[in-house]
Protein backbone atom coordinates (compact mmCIF):
# COMPACT_ATOMS: atom_id res chain seq x y z
CA UNK A 1 0.00 0.00 0.00
CA UNK A 2 1.15 3.33 -0.98
CA UNK A 3 1.19 6.31 1.83
CA UNK A 4 1.30 9.31 -0.67
CA UNK A 5 1.54 12.49 -0.13
CA UNK A 6 -0.26 15.26 -2.28
CA UNK A 7 0.87 18.62 -1.75
CA UNK A 8 1.89 22.19 -3.30
CA UNK A 9 4.53 23.85 -2.10
CA UNK A 10 6.43 27.31 -3.14
CA UNK A 11 10.28 27.90 -3.70
CA UNK A 12 10.84 28.86 -0.17
CA UNK A 13 8.51 25.80 1.41
CA UNK A 14 5.68 27.67 2.07
CA UNK A 15 2.35 26.03 1.95
CA UNK A 16 -0.51 27.78 3.69
CA UNK A 17 -1.15 31.47 4.71
CA UNK A 18 -4.17 32.31 7.56
CA UNK A 19 -5.56 28.88 7.06
CA UNK A 20 -6.04 29.09 3.15
CA UNK A 21 -3.63 28.49 0.34
CA UNK A 22 -1.65 31.55 -0.60
CA UNK A 23 -2.38 31.19 -4.21
CA UNK A 24 -4.91 30.25 -6.91
CA UNK A 25 -4.05 27.69 -9.03
CA UNK A 26 -7.10 25.60 -10.68
CA UNK A 27 -4.59 24.10 -12.85
CA UNK A 28 -3.01 22.49 -9.64
CA UNK A 29 -6.82 21.70 -8.09
CA UNK A 30 -7.35 19.95 -11.29
CA UNK A 31 -4.69 17.79 -11.12
CA UNK A 32 -5.46 17.08 -7.46
CA UNK A 33 -8.86 15.85 -7.72
CA UNK A 34 -7.58 13.92 -10.48
CA UNK A 35 -4.74 12.07 -8.69
CA UNK A 36 -7.18 11.69 -5.39
CA UNK A 37 -10.52 10.80 -7.27
CA UNK A 38 -11.40 6.91 -5.63
CA UNK A 39 -8.74 7.12 -3.01
CA UNK A 40 -8.83 7.84 0.92
CA UNK A 41 -7.82 11.05 1.56
CA UNK A 42 -6.35 11.82 5.18
CA UNK A 43 -6.01 15.21 6.39
CA UNK A 44 -6.17 17.41 9.51
CA UNK A 45 -8.86 19.24 11.17
CA UNK A 46 -7.52 22.75 10.29
CA UNK A 47 -7.18 21.50 6.28
CA UNK A 48 -10.68 20.09 6.46
CA UNK A 49 -12.12 23.61 8.12
CA UNK A 50 -10.38 25.70 5.53
CA UNK A 51 -11.90 23.10 2.44
CA UNK A 52 -15.36 23.41 4.18
CA UNK A 53 -17.16 20.23 3.35
CA UNK A 54 -16.36 16.25 2.31
CA UNK A 55 -14.68 15.72 -0.89
CA UNK A 56 -16.89 14.00 -3.18
CA UNK A 57 -16.10 10.63 -4.95
CA UNK A 58 -13.15 9.78 -1.43
CA UNK A 59 -12.89 8.77 1.86
CA UNK A 60 -12.32 12.00 3.63
CA UNK A 61 -10.31 10.62 7.05
CA UNK A 62 -9.83 13.52 9.27
CA UNK A 63 -7.12 13.66 11.97
CA UNK A 64 -8.41 15.69 15.26
CA UNK A 65 -7.34 14.84 18.98
CA UNK A 66 -11.15 16.32 20.03
CA UNK A 67 -12.66 13.12 20.66
CA UNK A 68 -16.00 15.39 20.68
CA UNK A 69 -14.98 15.91 16.66
CA UNK A 70 -17.54 14.70 14.15
CA UNK A 71 -18.78 15.54 10.80
CA UNK A 72 -21.43 14.02 8.60
CA UNK A 73 -19.80 12.20 5.40
CA UNK A 74 -15.95 11.99 6.83
CA UNK A 75 -14.13 9.54 9.43
CA UNK A 76 -12.44 10.92 11.92
CA UNK A 77 -9.30 9.40 13.48
CA UNK A 78 -7.59 10.23 17.11
CA UNK A 79 -3.63 9.04 16.35
CA UNK A 80 -1.79 8.64 12.41
CA UNK A 81 -2.01 4.95 13.53
CA UNK A 82 -5.71 4.82 13.64
CA UNK A 83 -6.08 7.05 10.16
CA UNK A 84 -3.47 4.61 7.92
CA UNK A 85 -6.02 1.66 9.71
CA UNK A 86 -8.75 3.51 8.38
CA UNK A 87 -7.44 3.90 5.01
CA UNK A 88 -6.28 0.98 4.23
CA UNK A 89 -9.74 -0.38 5.07
CA UNK A 90 -11.09 2.20 2.45
CA UNK A 91 -8.34 1.58 -0.17
CA UNK A 92 -9.15 -2.24 -0.19
CA UNK A 93 -12.89 -1.57 -0.15
CA UNK A 94 -12.33 -0.11 -3.40
CA UNK A 95 -9.51 -2.22 -4.70
CA UNK A 96 -6.97 0.76 -4.79
CA UNK A 97 -3.35 0.56 -3.45
CA UNK A 98 -3.08 4.06 -2.11
CA UNK A 99 -3.37 6.15 0.48
CA UNK A 100 -3.79 10.40 -0.05
CA UNK A 101 -2.34 12.48 2.80
CA UNK A 102 -3.23 15.83 1.92
CA UNK A 103 -2.31 18.11 4.49
CA UNK A 104 -1.32 20.41 6.24
CA UNK A 105 1.66 21.29 7.64
CA UNK A 106 1.28 19.08 10.50
CA UNK A 107 -0.04 16.34 8.96
CA UNK A 108 3.01 15.98 6.27
CA UNK A 109 4.93 15.91 9.49
CA UNK A 110 3.30 13.50 11.22
CA UNK A 111 2.86 11.06 8.47
CA UNK A 112 6.12 11.87 6.93
CA UNK A 113 8.12 8.37 8.33
CA UNK A 114 5.07 6.59 6.89
CA UNK A 115 5.39 8.26 3.31
CA UNK A 116 6.84 6.34 0.18
CA UNK A 117 5.69 8.94 -2.54
CA UNK A 118 4.92 12.38 -2.83
CA UNK A 119 3.24 14.59 -5.53
CA UNK A 120 4.94 17.89 -5.13
CA UNK A 121 3.84 20.50 -7.09
CA UNK A 122 6.78 23.30 -7.00
CA UNK A 123 5.05 26.15 -7.15
CA UNK A 124 6.91 28.68 -8.63
CA UNK A 125 6.95 31.65 -6.35
CA UNK A 126 7.77 32.74 -2.75
CA UNK A 127 4.34 34.13 -1.08
CA UNK A 128 4.55 34.78 2.65
CA UNK A 129 2.59 32.38 4.89
CA UNK A 130 2.71 30.65 8.30
CA UNK A 131 2.62 27.14 7.41
CA UNK A 132 5.84 25.14 5.46
CA UNK A 133 6.42 21.98 4.21
CA UNK A 134 8.86 19.98 6.54
CA UNK A 135 12.29 19.65 4.90
CA UNK A 136 12.87 16.42 2.66
CA UNK A 137 15.94 14.49 3.72
CA UNK A 138 17.24 13.78 0.31
CA UNK A 139 18.95 10.98 1.64
CA UNK A 140 15.83 8.99 1.83
CA UNK A 141 13.31 10.63 -1.13
CA UNK A 142 14.70 10.16 -4.89
CA UNK A 143 13.36 12.79 -7.43
CA UNK A 144 11.88 10.62 -10.44
CA UNK A 145 9.53 13.11 -12.54
CA UNK A 146 10.08 16.57 -13.14
CA UNK A 147 7.57 18.53 -15.50
CA UNK A 148 7.05 22.23 -16.53
CA UNK A 149 3.49 23.83 -16.55
CA UNK A 150 3.43 27.52 -17.60
CA UNK A 151 0.35 29.20 -15.56
CA UNK A 152 -3.47 29.03 -17.32
CA UNK A 153 -5.27 32.08 -17.77
CA UNK A 154 -6.28 31.45 -14.32
CA UNK A 155 -3.39 30.13 -12.41
CA UNK A 156 -1.57 32.83 -10.49
CA UNK A 157 2.00 31.14 -10.87
CA UNK A 158 3.62 29.19 -13.21
CA UNK A 159 4.65 25.82 -11.55
CA UNK A 160 6.27 22.22 -11.82
CA UNK A 161 5.21 18.84 -11.24
CA UNK A 162 7.23 16.64 -8.93
CA UNK A 163 7.28 13.16 -7.90
CA UNK A 164 9.63 12.04 -5.37
CA UNK A 165 10.07 8.44 -4.17
CA UNK A 166 11.30 6.67 -1.23
CA UNK A 167 14.60 5.56 -2.15
CA UNK A 168 14.43 1.30 -2.16
CA UNK A 169 16.99 1.02 0.98
CA UNK A 170 14.96 2.78 3.18
CA UNK A 171 11.75 1.54 2.82
N1 LIG B 1 -0.32 23.75 -0.28
C1 LIG B 1 -0.88 22.58 0.01
O1 LIG B 1 -0.73 21.59 -0.71
C2 LIG B 1 -1.72 22.47 1.27
C3 LIG B 1 -2.40 21.29 1.54
C4 LIG B 1 -3.16 21.21 2.71
C5 LIG B 1 -3.21 22.31 3.57
N2 LIG B 1 -2.53 23.43 3.26
C6 LIG B 1 -2.53 24.58 4.16
O2 LIG B 1 -1.96 24.18 5.42
C7 LIG B 1 -2.52 24.99 6.45
C8 LIG B 1 -3.08 24.09 7.55
O3 LIG B 1 -2.01 23.33 8.13
P1 LIG B 1 -1.89 23.18 9.73
O4 LIG B 1 -0.60 22.54 10.03
O5 LIG B 1 -2.18 24.52 10.35
O6 LIG B 1 -3.14 22.27 10.12
P2 LIG B 1 -3.53 20.75 9.69
O7 LIG B 1 -2.30 19.91 9.61
O8 LIG B 1 -4.46 20.79 8.53
O9 LIG B 1 -4.43 20.34 10.95
C9 LIG B 1 -3.88 20.37 12.24
C10 LIG B 1 -4.83 19.66 13.18
O10 LIG B 1 -4.82 18.26 12.89
C11 LIG B 1 -4.93 17.52 14.10
N3 LIG B 1 -3.69 16.75 14.28
C12 LIG B 1 -2.43 17.08 13.89
N4 LIG B 1 -1.57 16.11 14.22
C13 LIG B 1 -2.30 15.13 14.81
C14 LIG B 1 -1.97 13.86 15.36
N5 LIG B 1 -0.70 13.40 15.35
N6 LIG B 1 -2.96 13.12 15.90
C15 LIG B 1 -4.24 13.57 15.90
N7 LIG B 1 -4.62 14.77 15.38
C16 LIG B 1 -3.66 15.53 14.84
C17 LIG B 1 -5.12 18.54 15.21
O11 LIG B 1 -6.53 18.75 15.30
P3 LIG B 1 -7.25 19.15 16.71
O12 LIG B 1 -6.79 20.53 17.01
O13 LIG B 1 -8.73 19.02 16.40
O14 LIG B 1 -6.80 18.12 17.71
C18 LIG B 1 -4.44 19.78 14.65
O15 LIG B 1 -4.91 20.99 15.21
C19 LIG B 1 -3.59 25.85 5.79
O16 LIG B 1 -3.06 27.13 5.47
C20 LIG B 1 -3.90 25.09 4.52
O17 LIG B 1 -4.43 25.93 3.50
C21 LIG B 1 -1.78 23.53 2.13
Amino acid sequence: MHISFVVAVAENGIIGSGNELPWRLPSDLKRFRKLTMGKPIVMGRKTFLSIGKPLDGRANIILSRDQEFSVEGTLVAQTVEAALELGKREASSKDVDEIMIIGGAEIYKAFMPHATRIYYTLVHAEPDGDASFPALDFSLWKEVERELVNAGPKDCYDFSNLLYEKTASNT
